[in-house]
């Protein structure tokens, strides 16, 4: 079957590219002697998930207990949950842990972690728990330095029976670098951070075996992991325009696309209309503050081959406008409707949520099978 032959809008992946961007990032890691425990919330496909660990189930992170649930079910058995845990979940928790899961979870405050400590407790059921550690002051966490918090939290923590297993952070603030140089600074302050915070552990007499970092940007950038256990990295997987804005990747890597189709043209707007809207696209523009803006993607032939300029400048629910970036002509004929296009995403995380499945090529346009992907909570 050939790409132009199915319904459209639909997800496709390039294996061949996911197959090549996983192994970069375990080589990578693998010359650096730190490991790899990919975050598998980008894609929620068993199948990649494997490929990011090289082939056979191993640990891996996620950011919901229902991702948890399934990879558990597919034989993955050392899970990080890295969404701070609240008490409404640890029941869940509780259960997977109950089925055989070694499944780690996170917080950053003493309520959390006392919560955790009783409900383990209540049920006789360790539920090893890191701390999160702000390195960047992008989202939520403890700051490096705040020695007496993270004591209280890991006494908290450990109140009736040891729980706390080490320390994680997330250098989210890399996305907003403006250079590789900076991305390389972002990755040595989010690893002196997560060490920083895992020594002031140690001096207070806990044990914090794990230190755990990481994204995609770092990850891919980063000098050196020393004190560093594992590294975390997700959107990899797939790459996209964000990280190809970032320099982290090149456009050729991006391994995941819409195909649309033509609807129809307006020529005095210099616009193609095509049926991939931000339903398809999501409305992520995360490139809207990189250096080019690639709306809400950048369109490509059937083949995936960039057209240069060529972007979804604005979406409705179902409609995609295409057109140029500087604003010029069009040749609508160049386009007749019924063309198919594929379309690169600002960032495969939220584009690839809007589908149920992957349809696959390898560098061409000849479909051989699809992959299954689940959503929700
Ligand atoms: C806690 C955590 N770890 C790791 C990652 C992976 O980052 P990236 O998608 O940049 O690879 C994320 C992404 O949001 C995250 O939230």
């Amino acid at each position: 079957m050939d790409i132009t032959d199915l319904e459209t809008p639909y997800a496709l992946v390039d294996v061949e590219r996911v197959e090549a961007n996983t192994r970069r990032m375990l080589e990578r890691l693998s010359a650096l002697g730190v490991s790899l425990r990919p975050h598998v919330k980008t894609a929620k496909s068993l199948d990649v998930a494997l490929l990011s660990c090289g082939g056979k189930p191993g640990p891996i992170t996620v950011s919901t207990l229902k991702e948890a649930e399934q990879f558990a079910q597919a034989g993955f058995n050392d899970i990080l949950y890295a969404v701070g845990a609240t008490p409404n979940k640890l029941q869940h928790a509780i259960r997977l842990s109950q089925s055989g899961v070694d499944l780690k979870l996170v917080t950053d405050n003493v309520e959390g972690a006392s919560a955790i400590a009783q409900a383990s407790k209540e049920a006789s059921v360790s539920l090893p728990t890191l701390i999160e550690i702000d390195c960047d002051g992008h989202r939520s966490g403890v700051k490096p330095d705040a020695a007496s918090q993270l004591r209280a939290i890991a006494a908290a923590l450990n109140s009736s029976t040891p729980l706390l297993a080490g320390v994680m952070t997330h250098a989210g603030d890399s996305y907003n670098c403006k250079s590789i140089v900076a991305i390389e600074a972002m990755a040595e302050k989010e690893r002196s951070g997560i060490v920083q915070a895992a020594t002031a552990l140690r001096d207070g007499g806990f044990d914090c075996h794990i230190v755990s970092l990481g994204s995609t940007p770092t990850a891919t950038y980063g000098k050196q992991f020393n004190g560093v256990t594992e590294v975390r990295a997700g959107v990899y997987v797939f790459h996209d325009l964000v990280m190809a804005g970032l320099s982290v990747c090149k456009e050729s890597d991006i391994a995941f696309s819409v195909v649309a189709t033509v609807i129809g043209h307006q020529p005095d707007k210099n616009w193609i209309i095509i049926d991939a809207g931000w339903m398809a696209m999501s409305r992520d523009r995360g490139t809207a503050k990189q250096a080019v803006d690639q709306g809400y993607g950048l369109v490509c032939d059937a083949r995936g081959e960039p057209f240069d300029d060529l972007i979804v400048s604005d979406a409705n629910q179902e409609h995609g406008i295409v057109s140029r970036r500087s604003g010029g002509l069009i040749d609508p004929h160049a386009f007749p409707v019924g063309t198919t296009l594929r379309v690169l995403p600002n960032h495969a995380c939220a584009t690839a949520a809007q589908f149920d499945s992957y349809q696959l090529v390898r560098g061409s346009t000849n479909i051989f099978g699809e992959w299954p992907r689940f959503r929700g909570w």
